[in-house]
């Protein structure tokens, strides 16, 4: 979106769809199913879900209510609302969109090698083999800079608004083309193993594994719903007064939500009918039952080609807005030409992204889930609950036939329960990230 001038969103719809067309992307496809599968199926499943709808949901409204008030991004927010001394929150989240750029490219880099795969038949033969030689070393990063350098190349062009209206047609697309996997895998011998694994809950799993899946489940939910990086702030400051902001925000969240149970429900079954299920394929989970599944339909190079292209829309709409972020924040701050900046900013994160080109994903990954993103959003829900108070609920309020007593139950959600739960969050998570370091999980 143009953050230079300043309307409304013409619709409703039009609001919702850029929303949703964030939220989509490669943490529905690639990441829900990998953290999914590496821990422990269901019982993240259940963890997951309890995060988007309990602490992710109460969330985004904080998000939108800043950006509707503010008419801002998530920067210049705050001093907008009279509070400058809480900017930084908004720069963590810049900075968070930087350094998932710098791997999201990578991920980025791997579907336009899977779209090359459906070319040649590359991933026909043996799908694991083939996810292990295009997800790191000099194809990898070949691959990131090409991915990279078409998120430059739309950015410095201008032309991202194009894109992202283009994803209208890709969310459609990747429904119809994700559920017609879901069914062909469910005809699948061995599907109902997967099915086991992904839906029926282990309560004993849970348990071992609470201070593993917390982490984790919650660093998805704020991923996949965009939250925490300032974006939802931003696209809220083009909304009109007059919009019910839970009733948008529960579209959006379930819209998002049902992307990425049906990616599983693709994953899974193909998986478990490979005998690749119990989480050793990482961060190749998605890749390697698609490019399985594929490598079995008739037809199934011309499909695979077609879903990864959708897939290759959903991760540039997703790439150009991580680039914009930290752009916009440059050419606000140093009065730069845009064009500049963009192609700065987007090699600097491709250098970075060097690093997990190189196998090292799962540490980018986990640096964001784990650590920035509970710090970004502990430090708004402080703001919104502790600081800004009775006008968040006022600006809740507007345009909503939710009671007084919804907007006051949500207040004190937001004062309490999500500041102890996500700080606890993060706690679990530094300490998780910092015994992944010591104990060589990462290297
Ligand atoms: N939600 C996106 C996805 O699931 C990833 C994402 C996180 C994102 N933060 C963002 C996309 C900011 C656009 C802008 O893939």
């Amino acid at each position: 979106m143009d953050m230079a001038q300043r309307e409304t969103w013409t619709s409703r719809v039009g609001f919702i769809f850029a929303a949703v067309g964030s939220a989509v992307g490669l943490g529905n496809i690639w990441s829900f199913p990998f953290q999914t599968a590496s821990n422990g199926g269901a019982a993240f499943l259940v963890v997951y879900l309890l995060a988007v709808f309990l602490i992710g949901f109460p969330t985004m409204l904080i998000e939108f209510v800043i950006g509707r008030r503010s008419k801002q991004n998530a920067v210049s927010a705050f001093s907008e609302l009279g509070y400058g001394n809480w900017t930084f929150a908004g720069v963590i989240g810049v900075f968070a969109s930087f350094i998932t750029l710098s791997f999201y490219s990578v991920v980025g880099g791997w579907v336009l090698n899977y779209i090359v795969g459906s070319v040649t038949g590359g991933y026909l033969g043996d799908a694991s083999t083939f996810f292990g030689s295009v997800s790191s070393g000099t194809v990898a990063v070949a691959a990131h800079a090409v991915f990279m350098a078409i998120t430059i190349a739309i950015v410095a062009g201008g032309v991202a608004d194009g894109i992202e209206r283009a994803t209208k047609f890709m969310i459609p697309a990747i429904l119809v083309l994700l559920a017609g996997l879901a069914v062909w895998g469910s005809t699948l011998s061995g599907a109902s193993a997967g099915y086991a694994y992904y839906l029926s809950p282990d309560f004993g799993v849970i348990a071992t594994n609470f201070t593993s899946i917390v982490p984790s489940a919650m660093g998805q939910a704020f991923f996949t719903l965009s939250l925490g990086f300032g974006v939802m702030v931003a696209y809220a400051s083009y909304l009109g007064r007059d919009d019910s902001l839970p009733g948008d925000s529960a579209i959006i969240v379930v819209l998002n939500t049902i992307v990425a149970l049906l990616a599983g429900f693709a994953v899974f079954p193909i998986l478990a009918a490979t005998d690749a299920l119990t989480g050793s394929t990482g961060a190749g989970t998605a890749f390697v039952a698609l490019a399985g599944a594929f490598g079995q339909l008739p037809a199934g190079r011309i499909i695979g080609f077609v879903f990864f292209v959708v897939l290759l829309f959903a991760a540039l709409s997703s790439s150009i807005s991580l680039l914009e972020a930290p752009a916009s924040y440059v050419v606000d701050s140093y009065d730069t030409e845009r064009w500049k900046v963009a192609v700065g900013v987007g090699v600097v994160a491709f250098l970075l992204g060097i690093v997990p080109a190189y196998g090292y994903v799962g540490l980018f990954n986990d640096f964001v889930f784990n650590i920035l993103l509970p710090i970004a959003v502990l430090f708004i829900a402080l703001f919104a609950g502790w600081i800004y108070g009775g006008e968040a609920v006022d600006e809740l309020g507007r345009g909503t036939s939710l009671g007084r007593g919804a907007m006051t139950a949500w207040l004190w959600w937001v004062r309490v329960v999500v500041p102890i739960v996500v700080a606890y969050t993060l706690w679990l998570g530094v300490t998780n990230f910092y015994a992944g370091l010591v104990n060589g999980a990462y290297f």
